[in-house]
């Protein structure tokens, strides 16, 4: 089938179209409905059937593949690996499931991840799936409040943890940030499952603390079945940056999400079971839920998962991973591969990757540099592809196993099945004429295994994203765009005060909230300004309590040192601003609304635009005069 036909038939007939895929998955009762829109701009996929993704993801495959590894992990960080097949993983994921079971978890329950990347944290996840129980997963990098703020939103029965995790070769203690967010939070979890390491020494919480070593023992070989639920029964929450310091929680369903990874896996990442997909992202992140854990293991594949950084032991790791695993998929970002662009090509070059079909980068724009640079040193086709948290598997790539669709540098692609990609005019709501910048919006439906709700609140699911052109039922993704002639969409940067650092999605409301935490500022502004490597940097400027504090440059050191600490302790390093600048005056209008994108000009060395609306011209000379002298 071409694409046009194919992206066209599940536009104009979802019910058909979805209906088909659905047959890519094991369904314990079919459905009454493919598509319940009663109550728009929800929308439930799947209606009256039941699943479970435990079973999609393993004990489907045990009949076939049970000898196969399923789940490779390799750390750089404390030089292990193990390989577990699917009859292994379906063995460990059960042993996890009947430790949560005796601490009470059933279905419906939520279970709180807080773990580094090692095997026990995707049991976890799939034994939560198993039991129907509903996982959050925080990135490992988030510190006590920002863990804090997911216990309270999330109220999990049951926590499950590590010791430490480790970085570039340095031990990174969880277990005192674990507890320091458990003392803050207002709901408190009955039980914290401890997966140790041995890595750092910890005090255990008496009545609340369980070992998993001990328990794992306790439970021997347990046999839990997988427990059938509803497809729109939540599988997990993820919680995400928006404009307010307080981040979303993604809900996801069961069904939609699985049926939407197996097609993507066929049609976008063309992986095969049997083969190997190596995806380098973190399990705190959508790409880790998706493209580690769920995706590459429904389809019946090898996941590889890693520990580590790019450039340790040396910057060709990625590369001799692949080779060790024979890794057909590769899934990375375009960060990590301009880190990688720094380092010698005869790291990747001296690799036999003869086995790679393609690597795979989302998670921020992919400059054209970066995109030739690392397919020539490949020799491999490498496919941008743009997505969110909210969607859980791609909006704009290309649909290889579909059709081979010449790519478009600088763009990640045409509409993906089932989305309904639409650029309209920032005010009139009106669609936009090829070529134009407009907002990029999907309209209703959202495809299945996209977010059902925020967790706890759809009247923010409505408010947030259904909201922006209130005459029209369309998803705002808070992305600009411009799309061309023949459909392939170009991203130009999000349309509110999320940032990417990284590929790691900030939210400048909860930065500066951190901030102005410290007894000495007393406004702050924090603005995304673009970097060679990470795509963008937070950078604060701070207007201190007190001005005598910052006359001297030792001064402000000092003072800008403490606010960066402040903010690694709240919310995690990932967070953390790459400069702190001083000055006595935020430019603001005369209705008080802070300039970021003249802000952000400045810092750019653009030109700062339209400044008649502005309160105190003195404002963005005090700023350029702060960039200057920095
Ligand atoms: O601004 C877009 C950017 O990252 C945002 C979503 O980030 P997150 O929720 O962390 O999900 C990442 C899933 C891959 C988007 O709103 N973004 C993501 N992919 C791309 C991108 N920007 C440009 N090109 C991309 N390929």
């Amino acid at each position: 089938m071409d694409y046009a036909s194919y992206h066209r038939r599940s536009i104009e007939q979802p019910e058909a179209f979805w209906a088909e895929q659905a047959a890519l998955i094991d369904w314990h009762r079919s459905w009454d409905q493919v598509l319940d829109g009663s109550r728009k701009p929800f929308a439930r996929w799947f209606v009256g059937a039941q699943t479970n993704l435990c079973h999609n993801a393993i004990d489907r495959h045990l009949a076939t593949r049970a000898e196969q590894p399923a789940l490779v992990w390799e750390s750089t960080e404390v030089e292990r690996s193990r390989s577990y097949s699917y009859a292994e993983l379906h063995a460990e994921v059960q042993r996890m499931a009947a430790v949560l079971q005796r601490q009470g978890v059933v279905q419906g329950d939520r279970v709180l991840i807080y773990m580094p990347m090692i095997p026990e944290a995707a049991f976890a996840m799939l034994a939560c799936a198993r039991l129907g129980a509903i996982h959050s997963v925080v990135f490992g990098g988030f510190a006590a409040l920002s863990l804090a703020t997911r216990i309270d939103d999330a109220r999990p029965k049951v926590i499950v943890s590590s010791d430490a995790g480790s970085r570039g070769g340095r031990v990174v203690p969880y277990k005192p940030l674990l507890d320091e967010a458990i003392a803050r939070a207002a709901n408190k979890p009955a039980k914290v499952v401890m997966v140790d390491r041995g890595l750092q020494a910890w005090d255990a919480v008496a009545g609340r603390d369980v070992d998993y070593a001990a328990e794992r023992d306790a439970v021997g070989a347990a046999q839990v079945p997988c427990v059938w639920v509803d497809a729109d029964h939540p599988s997990y929450i993820l919680y995400t940056s928006g404009t307010t310091g307080r981040p979303k929680g993604v809900q996801r369903d069961t069904g939609g999400y699985a049926v939407a990874l197996a097609a993507s896996m066929r049609d976008i990442f063309c992986g095969q079971a049997g083969q190997t997909m190596f995806t380098t992202s973190d399990i705190g992140w959508v790409v880790g839920h998706s493209y580690i854990v769920y995706g590459p293991l429904i389809s019946g594949m090898t996941t590889v998962m890693y520990e580590g950084t790019p450039l340790r032991p040396d910057p060709g790791i990625f590369w001799s991973l692949a080779e060790r695993h024979r890794a057909s998929v590769m899934f990375s970002s375009p960060t990590a591969v301009r880190v990688l662009k720094k380092y010698d090509t005869a790291y990747m070059r001296e690799r036999d990757l003869s086995s790679l079909q393609r690597l795979f980068l989302a998670g921020e724009p992919l400059d054209e540099p970066t995109a030739t640079w690392i397919a020539e040193q490949l020799g491999r086709p490498v496919v941008d592809n743009y997505w969110q948290t909210e969607t859980g598997w791609p909006i704009l790539g290309l649909p290889s196993g579909v059709e081979a669709l010449p790519p478009k540098l600088g763009s990640p692609g045409v509409a993906m099945p089932g989305y309904d990609v639409r650029i309209l005019h920032e005010t009139s709501g009106e669609p936009v004429a090829p070529g134009e910048k407009g907002v990029v919006t999907i309209a209703w439906p959202l495809p299945p295994g996209c977010m059902q709700t925020v967790w706890g609140d759809d009247a923010r699911y409505v408010g947030t994203y259904w909201s922006t052109f209130p005459d029209r039922q369309v998803y705002s993704t808070f992305d600009w765009g411009v799309v061309d002639a023949r459909g392939y969409v170009t991203i130009l940067g999000r349309t509110d005060d999320v940032i990417n650092v990284a590929g790691h999605r900030l939210g400048t409301r909860e930065i500066e909230e951190s901030i102005s935490s410290h007894a000495a500022v007393a406004e702050v502004a924090v603005i995304g300004v673009a970097d060679e490597v990470k795509g963008q940097n937070a950078v604060a400027f701070v207007v201190p309590r007190d001005a005598t504090r910052i006359t001297d440059a030792a001064g402000r050191e000092q003072l800008a040192g403490e606010i960066m600490q402040t903010v690694q302790t709240q919310l995690g390093a990932v967070a953390r601003p790459a400069r702190v600048l001083f000055v006595t005056l935020l430019p603001k209008t005369r209705s008080g609304k802070l300039l970021r994108r003249s802000i952000q000009a400045l810092c750019e060395g653009r030109d700062p635009g339209d400044l008649t609306t502005l309160e105190d011209p003195g404002a963005l000379e005090q700023v350029r005069s702060a960039l200057s002298a920095s």
